[in-house]
């Protein structure tokens, strides 16, 4: 499989989650897209780009259990998160409720939305073992709550959240739900419309391996008409809709969403439920091996792990150690956390025991290599 990609083969590439990979056919899809753009760039956005991403759609949506004219591309995942964070009403006094394992920038998303309004971004704050998620997220909501802001699947600690739960218990609650996605397209089978968030947002060129800048927000049509696009364009003119305001964003280059079925195909054609199996296996040995070298406690239950799984550094080994393993060892692979104490291991379709293998083999020395530096 790794050479269907375009990695570099002189890497250890064990950081699929951070930005993806994507495949030589879909890339090569994606430069055909750009090509047929600047033969007649005129005709190709006038008269032909509409329809084509209404095409893409269609196919993102058959894709994740949706219905196509309740989801839109944008650029990645952040970007749908303040659209949806933007579109909601909030008033002073009121509180969004994260779990406290949040990814940063949408913290600060959230952070400056919530100060402009006068109202309160609450985190929840979960320590290791990641454990009891939705009772520790819901012991902090308050008569002044008013959303719950979950992520699918997390950033740094890289484990999967009982999503349907914490969406079922909100909107249950009468809060609006807003769910990060950007890593679970192609990580976990998805039906939007089962799950049922009021607002979903996800990245397609993470585990779907699209060409980079293919994401997508997904709304509850009762939402529609209030989510506007990151810039006001020709979208907004007169009977403005939802698909309308967020597609027509100025001269811009589309083709990462175009490339986005070629994509849907790839993964479809390569990442049987059988191979998909493997690698949560593969991702879960990696763990215990890590977990074992290291000599640290899981840090979560080993059905939260899929393809990515995330454990514990010994005090201050994370500082440099990302570097020295890149640099020293030709692997890659990221320290996670703003303490640096996580190290954060993804195991994507090209990912073979030999990379873990190399990794394992390397740590020790990595490790001590930092001690040195630091004594
Ligand atoms: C949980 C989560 N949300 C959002 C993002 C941001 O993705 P993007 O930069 O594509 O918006 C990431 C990136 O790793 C992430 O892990």
């Amino acid at each position: 499989m790794r050479d269907l990609f375009l990695l570099d083969p002189d890497v250890v590439f064990l950081n699929h989650g951070s930005f993806g990979a994507c495949p030589r056919p879909v890339f090569e899809r994606y430069q055909a897209w750009q090509l047929e753009l600047e033969r007649e760039p005129v005709d190709f956005i006038l008269n032909r780009l509409h329809g084509l991403l209404a095409e893409a759609r269609a196919a993102l949506a058959a894709y994740m259990g949706a219905a196509p004219d309740d989801l839109t591309f944008v650029q990645n995942a952040t970007t749908g998160v303040n659209m949806a964070a933007r579109s909601l009403d909030l008033q002073p006094g009121d509180e969004v409720l994260a779990t406290g394992l949040e990814y940063g920038a949408c913290d600060l998303a959230w952070e400056a939305i919530c100060a402009r309004a006068g109202a309160r971004y609450v985190r929840a704050e979960m320590s290791l073992p990641v454990e009891d998620v939705v009772e520790q997220l819901f012991a902090r909501q308050t008569d002044r709550t008013r959303v719950v802001f979950a992520s699918h699947i997390t950033s740094e600690t890289g484990v999967l959240l009982p999503i349907e739960e914490i969406v079922r218990r909100a909107r249950g609650a009468g809060l609006v739900t807003i769910v990060d996605g950007a890593h679970a397209p192609g990580h976990v089978p998805l039906d939007l419309e089962a799950l049922g968030a009021d607002f979903y947002s996800g990245n397609c060129h993470k585990w779907l391996s699209a060409p980079k800048g293919a994401g997508f927000l997904h709304v509850r049509p009762e939402h529609q008409e209030r989510v506007e696009g990151p810039i006001v364009s020709w979208g907004h003119a007169n009977a403005s809709t939802f698909i309308s305001r967020t597609e027509e964003q100025g001269t811009r280059d589309a083709a990462a969403y175009l490339t986005v079925p070629a994509a849907i195909a790839f993964q479809q054609e390569h990442m049987s439920e059988e191979v998909r199996a493997r690698c949560v296996e593969a991702c879960r040995e990696a763990r215990r091996d890590l977990c074992t070298l290291l000599g640290s406690e899981p840090i979560a239950p080993e059905e939260m792990v899929l393809h990515m799984a995330s454990v514990r550094l010994p005090d201050g080994a994370g500082e440099t150690l990302g570097r020295t393993l890149f640099e020293e060892h030709g692997i890659e692979i990221p320290v996670m956390r703003p303490q640096k104490d996580l190290l954060r291991i993804s195991i994507a379709l090209y990912t073979t025991r030999d990379d873990v293998d190399r990794l394992l083999d390397a740590l020790p020395r990595a490790l001590a290599t930092v001690a040195s530096v630091r004594a």
